[in-house]
């Protein structure tokens, strides 16, 4: 069933995380389902620029308007991830989003309020919220790429003007987090202090709670990529992200929403890396593609766990039914 973000972040807020992944095809979406099935929690569906252009948006979309069918208790919210203005307007109108991501991030202060609050109208006469961002992470995500040195934390007393300023909904703060493999260099943590005043800023302001985004939060296994390099790839082994033992003590702190996809592609890369190093005459992609679909629903939900919404699906049921 196809929820707000909204009444997911109400429920979640302060207590635990919502796993926020982003699917790209039939195999990732049976897994992510079941996976959430299995560890019973709610979730949300990220579908990125790039998601809806793989195939085509309408076939993302209608899969998972089958997945719905096929798992009438899962409980999910569908999310656009880093949206510019013109496709946040384009998932708005088209009903099927439950809210949009407009990343402006990139631009100036003022511009990236103004972009926002112009979103934040046109979303909110249809019920839908929204995610901007404030500061920037580094690395890569589809085609914005922002090298170490530009990237920056978000500040806390702009964040609070930002909110205020441009109205959205959930804020996507920059906490030390980056996309994509190679997140940390050496013993990193999250930078608790700035969730921390984000926070205190908005209580004080007299604001109700705003729910914090976290980007860029795969934990990037050893394991995983010890793997997917035994079995032919060459992938840098001082990759590294985030400890997922700092995913609840951070939801705790209002980060309400965690954002997954790099670790989902390891998991991805690993079975089709060590099946065809395995079976180097198998040229029958659905043996691997089922391999993947168990995999990854295991992998979904031992990440609930670790963001606490794992058990949680049948507490979310009952008060949605209220
Ligand atoms: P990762 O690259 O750490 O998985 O982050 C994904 C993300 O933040 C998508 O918006």
């Amino acid at each position: 069933m196809i929820v707000t973000t909204a009444a997911l972040f109400k429920l979640a807020y302060g207590k635990y995380a919502i796993g926020a992944y982003n699917i790209n095809n039939i195999e990732q979406t049976m897994g992510l389902f079941r996976g959430c099935i299995d560890s019973r929690a709610p979730f949300i569906i990220q579908l990125s620029k790039g998601a809806r252009k793989y195939s085509d948006k309408r076939m993302i979309e209608a899969v998972i308007r089958a997945a719905d069918e096929i798992f009438p208790e899962a409980i999910y919210a569908v999310h656009l991830d880093h949206g510019d203005e013109e496709t946040c307007y384009d998932c708005i109108d088209s009903g099927f989003y439950s809210s949009v991501m407009i990343d402006a991030s990139h631009h100036s202060f003022d511009e990236n309020v103004e972009i926002t609050k112009r979103v934040v109208e046109r979303a909110h006469a249809k019920g839908i919220s929204v995610e901007a961002e404030l500061g920037m992470l580094g690395g890569v995500e589809e085609d914005i790429a922002v090298d170490e040195g530009n990237a920056c934390l978000t500040n806390p007393d702009e964040a609070l003007e930002f909110i205020q300023r441009s109205g959205c909904d959930s804020l996507a703060a920059a906490i030390g987090t980056s996309h994509g493999a190679y997140k940390f260099k050496g013993q990193q943590s999250l930078h608790f202090d700035v969730i921390e005043k984000i926070a205190k800023h908005i209580a004080a302001a007299g604001l109700p709670p705003v729910p914090m985004v976290m980007h860029g939060s795969s934990s990037v296994p050893k394991d995983e990529v010890r793997r997917i390099n035994a079995a032919g790839g060459t992938l840098d082994p001082s990759a590294c992200g985030v400890n997922e033992d700092e995913y609840l003590p951070a939801a705790k702190l209002g980060v309400t929403k965690i954002n997954i996809d790099t670790d989902g592609r390891l998991v991805w890369t690993r079975v089709h890396r060590e099946f065809f190093r395995d079976n180097p005459n198998e040229f029958d992609f659905r043996p691997p593609g089922k391999i993947f679909m168990d995999e990854y629903a295991k992998f979904i939900a031992a990440k609930n766990v670790k963001l606490g919404s794992a058990g949680q699906l049948d507490d979310i049921r009952a008060a949605l039914a209220k």
